[in-house]
């Protein structure tokens, strides 16, 4: 019989049942529904809500519940809609009718917002554990390669020359950010639902703020209608998580990129990549494009949820018991991704002169030689023309910018004198450029010294 028969003359149709249930899905649940129902017991005896003793049975039946799932002996019902009448129902069985008491000023809508927000606080601790592993193996990467030069790119065309170690912090600094808008949505998912009741509050002398104490909460939800509907923190997080896949994707298509034959910038570790069932000669970068392929799943989670929330009048409607799913996706594919990315990364083999070759290509320090112009008092539009020209001129006689003679590049500028020959150098290139926040090695020493900084803080922030 269903813990709500009472009102109802026929038993409700399987259809219903089957069509209704959460439980496949929200059993996951199932530590901190007992987490949450233990406080709630103890608040109720402390208020004397309940007495010691029946508090003391629940609690004693709670934790036998709570063992027998975690070895895997607990019978789920598919008849029981959700975890928490699961749970709930076991405990009747169990310890009679006193276990009837637990569920005094509560309702499952408070007792949901309430699972589900603990339960993505820690996921959001395992996340951002995650997130500062592929800092550090970033960093790393970035130490162990400080002085090699790569073209860097714009429109996926050769632009200027820049350091592989300022390329793969600009990749940190994205995690970094990914990092705080955790931290920010972890402040407002820190907030306890639990007495808020179905959505009015409830008429019983409850002390919320104990209950908040004991779970860990940091602040009790103020608007009983607004807690038992409020799915913004879902929200931020699927947004928060959507941006992770999108940097892990962008960086999956450069793994992709440079692992090819073309490219050949890199080779990813026989371990973390696979072969074909028909050309025996492939190695196939699949962990980067399963990566880059997931991204739009979480993309569709936050979406899912989004449509869901966008019309529902207040306060809770059964609509809500889909953001389960799209939740549960979105963490466990964002978990999964970062994990192996760590690893994935940590196997990459660099090809410094294939990058340094490339790099001599395409007349990356072509801006380097108009600056020089430009310095010695040109417009640097007139810098940028004469160029130009030298660029035309190189393209046909197929050689590089430095190539030319010094004979050579005064017939474009009579500016033109000795010095001019080392700017043309890549070296020179990338470590004149040691602005703030630019590529100099001098430059890329200070943002590695800046990341290790945030890197160190973030690990005090989850201590
Ligand atoms: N399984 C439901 C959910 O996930 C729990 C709350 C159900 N409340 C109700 N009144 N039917 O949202």
């Amino acid at each position: 019989m269903k813990l709500w028969q009472g009102r109802f003359k026929l038993n409700t149709s399987g259809l219903v049942e089957e069509f209704t249930s959460s439980l496949d899905f929200d059993r996951r649940l199932y530590a901190y529904d007992i987490k949450g129902s233990m406080a709630h017991v103890k608040m109720l005896a402390k208020c004397d809500i309940i007495t010691e003793k029946e508090a003391a049975e629940i609690e004693e039946g709670l934790s036998e519940i709570y063992r027998d799932i975690e070895a895997d002996a607990f019978d789920f019902d598919p008849a029981d809609e959700d975890i928490h009448m699961a749970i709930e129902c076991a405990l009747i069985d169990k310890i009679g009718t006193v276990g009837g008491k637990l569920h005094t000023a509560r309702s499952r809508n408070d007792q949901v917002a309430l699972d589900v927000r603990m339960y993505l606080k820690d996921e959001m601790k395992s996340i951002m554990n995650l997130i500062i592993e592929l800092q550090r193996v970033l960093i790393e990467l970035a130490l162990n390669n400080l002085d090699v030069i790569i073209p860097g790119l714009t429109h996926f065309q050769h632009a200027q020359p820049v350091l592989l170690s300022h390329h793969l912090m600009a990749y940190f600094f994205m995690l970094e950010r990914d990092f705080d808008r955790l931290k920010d949505c972890r402040y407002r998912t820190d907030s306890m639902p639990l007495g808020s009741g179905a959505l009015a509050g409830t008429v019983f002398p409850i002390d919320r703020y104990f209950v908040a104490e004991e779970l860990g909460f940091s602040k009790v939800s103020e608007n009983s209608l607004d807690s038992v509907s409020d799915r913004d923190f879902i929200v931020e997080f699927l947004a928060a998580a959507s941006l992770i896949m999108v940097h892990l994707s962008r960086l999956s298509e450069e793994l992709i990129v440079w692992s090819s034959f073309e490219f050949d910038f890199i080779e990813l570790g026989d371990d973390f990549t696979t072969g074909s069932s028909i050309m025996p000669q492939k190695k196939n970068p699949d962990v980067a494009e399963l990566v880059r392929g997931k991204s739009g799943r979480v993309f569709g989670d936050l979406l899912n949820l989004l449509t869901t929330l966008k019309s529902l009048p207040l306060a809770y409607n059964r609509d809500l018991q889909e953001d389960k799913e799209a939740l549960f996706d979105g963490a466990d594919t964002v978990k999964a991704c970062l994990n192996i990315y760590a690893a994935m990364l940590g196997s990459i083999r660099i090809k410094p002169e294939r990058m340094r070759a490339s790099a001599e290509k395409g007349f990356l320090t072509a801006t380097d030689v108009a600056d020089y112009l430009t310095d010695k008092g040109l417009p640097f539009r007139d810098s940028h023309k004469t160029v130009g020209e030298m660029v035309a001129y190189c393209i046909e006689k197929s050689i590089t910018l430095g190539q030319l003679k010094l004979k050579e590049l005064k017939k474009f500028s009579p500016l033109f004198e000795e010095d001019v020959l080392s700017l043309i150098s890549v070296e020179t290139s990338v470590d004149r450029r040691d602005s703030f926040g630019g590529t100099s090695r001098s430059s890329v020493i200070k943002e590695i010294e800046i990341a290790q900084k945030m890197l160190e803080e973030e690990k005090i922030y989850l201590a």
